[in-house]
C-alpha cells in the first residue's frame, strides 16, 4: 500500500490505529513488570556471589546445569558475565523501548543502545560457550534450539545497529524490536511454561527431562512466536486495513492476558523464592 493510502486509511478509521497503539502499550507495560522483576531476581541470587566472590551461591538455584564448578575458571567467567549480562541487557531493552527516553535522551539512548548489542553479542557467544562447550543441554533438539536463538541474536543485532549507523531510522526500528523479542527467548520460555502451567492446572505435555511435545515446541517457540506476532504487528501497523489492525490489535491483547498469567507464575513460583 503505498503512503498515501496508508495515510488515508489512518484518517478513515483512526480508531483501528488506536487500537493498535494501546494493544502495543498494553503489551509493553506488562513485559516491563515482568522483566524487571526478572532482572531483581537474577541480581538477588547470582549479584551478591559474584561481587563478594563466592561463587558457589550461584548453586543455590538448584535447576541449574553447572552453575560455579570448582577448578572451572573459564567456565565460571562465562556464567558469571552470562548472569550480570542478563540483568542488565534485560533491563537496557526495557529502557531503549521507551519512545519518551529516545526522543528526549538521544545520547542515553546511543550509549544504552551499545551497551544493549555489545552485552548481546557477549550473551549469545556466551551462552554457546555454556551449552557446546560446558554441557548445559538435556537433548540435541533443545541445544539446537537456543543455537538458533543465538544465531538471530547475532544477526539481528548486526542489521539493526548497520541500519542506525546508516541513519534508516524505520528500519532500524523494526530490526532492534526483532532483536528484542530472541534477546527476551528465555525470558519468555520461562514465562510461557508457568502461564502454560498455571492455565491447565499442571505440566501437561512437559517432562523433567524436557522432552516433552510443549517442551521441544516451547524451545523454539519461545522466541519465533513473539517474532511471529511482531511481524503481524508490523504489517497491520505499516499497511493494514481496519480489519487486520482490529485483528491483530486482539491477538496481542490476548497473548499479553497469557503473559501476566505467566509472569504471575514466574514470580510465584521461580523468582520470589531469591528476593
Ligand atoms: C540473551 C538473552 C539471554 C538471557 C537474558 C539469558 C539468561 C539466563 C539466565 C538468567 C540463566 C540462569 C538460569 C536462571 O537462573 O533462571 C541462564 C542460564 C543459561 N543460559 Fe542463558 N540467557 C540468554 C541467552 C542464552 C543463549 C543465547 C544461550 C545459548 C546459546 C544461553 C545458554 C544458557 C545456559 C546453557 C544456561 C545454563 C547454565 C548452567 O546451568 O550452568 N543463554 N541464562
Amino acid at each position: 500500500m503505498s503512503e498515501t493510502t496508508h495515510t488515508r486509511a489512518h484518517v478513515q478509521f483512526p480508531s483501528s490505529a488506536l487500537a493498535l497503539k494501546y494493544a502495543a502499550t498494553f503489551w509493553f507495560l506488562t513485559a516491563v513488570v515482568g522483566q524487571w522483576l526478572f532482572v531483581a531476581y537474577i541480581l538477588s541470587l547470582y549479584g551478591g556471589p559474584t561481587v563478594t566472590g563466592h561463587l558457589e551461591g550461584w548453586n543455590r538455584n538448584t535447576g541449574l546445569f553447572n552453575g560455579h564448578v570448582v577448578g572451572d575458571t573459564t567456565g565460571n567467567i562465562v556464567f558469571a558475565s552470562h548472569m550480570m549480562g542478563a540483568a542488565l541487557i534485560t533491563l537496557a531493552g526495557t529502557l531503549q523501548l521507551v519512545p519518551q527516553i529516545r526522543k528526549r535522551a538521544r545520547t542515553f539512548h546511543r550509549w544504552n543502545g551499545r551497551v544493549y548489542m555489545a552485552t548481546a553479542g557477549i550473551m549469545a557467544l556466551g551462552g554457546l560457550y555454556l551449552v557446546w562447550i560446558r554441557g548445559g543441554y538435556f537433548h540435541i533438539p533443545g541445544a539446537l534450539a537456543i543455537t538458533l536463538n543465538s544465531v538471530l541474536i547475532l544477526v539481528f543485532g548486526a542489521l539493526a545497529l548497520r541500519h542506525a549507523m546508516r541513519r534508516n531510522i524505520a528500519a532500524h526500528q523494526r530490526w532492534a524490536l526483532r532483536l528484542f523479542m530472541v534477546v527476551s527467548g528465555v525470558w519468555f520460555l520461562g514465562v510461557g511454561l508457568m502461564g502454560w502451567i498455571i492455565i491447565n492446572q499442571g505440566p501437561v505435555g512437559m517432562t523433567d527431562n524436557m522432552d516433552g511435545w510443549v517442551d521441544l515446541f516451547s524451545a523454539y517457540g519461545s522466541y519465533l512466536v513473539p517474532l511471529a506476532i511482531l511481524e503481524l504487528y508490523l504489517r497491520a501497523k505499516a499497511a493494514g486495513s481496519p480489519v487486520q489492525r482490529y485483528a491483530v490489535s486482539a491477538l496481542v491483547t490476548a497473548a499479553t492476558l497469557v503473559m501476566a498469567v505467566g509472569i504471575f507464575g514466574a514470580y510465584m513460583f521461580m523468582w520470589k523464592a531469591y528476593l
